[in-house]
């Protein structure tokens, strides 16, 4: 080999080398990654008026996926996931201290109960007796009444299975609370997965018949919370019906098909392409569409500018889709970003809204010695 050609053959080695060794250290450090242990910590995250002490709990898989979670309302206050480029981003609506959760809020994160979504005036009749429920809403009942789930502080423990990390909940909602007959006692386990899931199962017994309708009300937005609105995001949602409401979102019991209407999300279109035709905006029960009981996916949501992807996979027989039309800029959220009308959107997977006073609707009257179960998965990915 002549002098010249021996450092050639020396540079293209040394390059050779050094390439050959960053991929040896690149793929240890991503297999330590995958091994590395999934984390579920415990802090302090203050105290409710009454001096009751409420913790916030971090969920990590080995993805880095992060999921906040307090036991004041079972809110889950930070989703942290990655997109298309690896970095993670806070993708939920929510606050920094319990104490704005106290001050009020639009259901941020929250678990909902006793039921979901609204019971016309309030009222509604069960084996023959009259009911009369808190009303909080135009008259309406709304998510449980003046001091629903969302409000109340629920027993924890943490969860450590081989499908995940998680968090247990556990509350008792007594006989007559806002209105409702029979003690109800919930258990609701938020579950982290190594496959960038979030798990919830809901799992309620009670000592009268009641109705209930238990959900999660997260605010999405896929681009960052407090990044814009949704309206640029991609939805499909697996629905060929919905439930027609009147002005006050109560539903007049006449189940329609999308097909042809603004509410057809069969194939995915954009949020923003026909909300202008929907008074209000969206904010409506999706039937969705069912071959067989059990869990099937619901929804999928797309954000082109993050690349961020997520699906909803549900047991339940509808979803609320609503996109944060009563957002206004006038909340100021996490790291003082304002949340501007159509900053978020919440995909609520439960029966339909006011189903106790439409025995036409699938019922969500529980009875003594039957035990009500649902599962939503809320499942991220990245376009690829
Ligand atoms: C949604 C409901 C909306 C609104 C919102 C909270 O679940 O569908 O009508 O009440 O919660 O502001």
């Amino acid at each position: 080999m002549r002098n010249r050609d021996r450092k050639i053959f020396g540079v293209f080695l040394a390059i050779t080398l050094i390439l050959a060794t960053g991929v040896t250290l690149s793929a240890r450090s991503t297999s330590k990654e995958n091994k590395g242990a999934m984390e579920i910590t415990k802090e302090e995250f203050g105290h409710t008026p009454d001096g009751r002490t409420v913790n916030l709990y971090t969920l990590k898989n080995a993805n880095g996926m992060t999921v906040k979670i307090t036991n004041y309302g079972g809110i889950v206050t930070e989703l942290m996931v990655p997109d298309g480029s690896g970095r993670l981003g806070d993708i939920v609506l929510g606050f920094d201290n319990l104490k704005e959760y106290l001050a009020g809020d639009p259901y941020f994160g929250a678990l909902i109960g006793r039921y979901g979504n609204r019971i016309a005036k309030g009222k509604f009749t069960l084996d023959g007796k009259a009911y009369s429920l808190a009303t909080n809403n135009n008259g309406n009942h709304l998510h449980g009444g003046i001091k629903g789930y969302d409000k109340v502080v629920w027993s924890a423990s943490e969860v450590r299975s081989p499908e995940g990390v998680g968090l247990k909940l556990n509350y008792l909602s007594k006989d007559g609370e806002e209105g409702y007959p029979g003690n109800l006692n919930i258990t609701v386990v938020y579950l982290l997965t190594p496959m960038n899931e979030l798990k919830i199962d809901y799992a309620a017994t009670a000592d009268r018949p009641t109705p209930v309708n238990l959900t999660h009300h997260s605010y999405f937005n896929l681009a960052g919370a407090g990044k814009g609105t949704i309206l640029d995001h991609e939805v499909m949602l697996n629905a060929d019906a919905y439930t027609v409401v009147d002005a006050s979102l109560i539903p007049t019991g006449e189940i329609r098909k999308v097909s042809g209407t603004p509410f057809d999300f069969t194939k995915p279109k954009t949020i923003g392409a026909e909300i202008s035709k929907v008074e209000g905006g969206y904010d409506h029960n999706f039937v969705l569409t069912r071959k067989a009981y059990g869990l099937q996916m619901a929804a999928r949501v797309y954000d082109p500018t993050s690349a961020r992807l997520m699906e909803v996979w549900t047991t339940e027989p509808g979803l609320q889709f609503y996109t944060g039309n009563f957002l206004d800029g006038s909340i100021k959220g996490k790291c003082g970003l304002v949340y501007p009308k159509n900053g978020g959107f919440c995909l609520e997977a439960q029966h339909y809204p006011d189903s106790p006073n439409h025995p036409e609707f699938p019922s969500t009257i529980l009875n003594p010695g039957a035990t009500y179960r649902q599962q939503t998965v809320y499942r991220f990915d990245i376009k690829k």
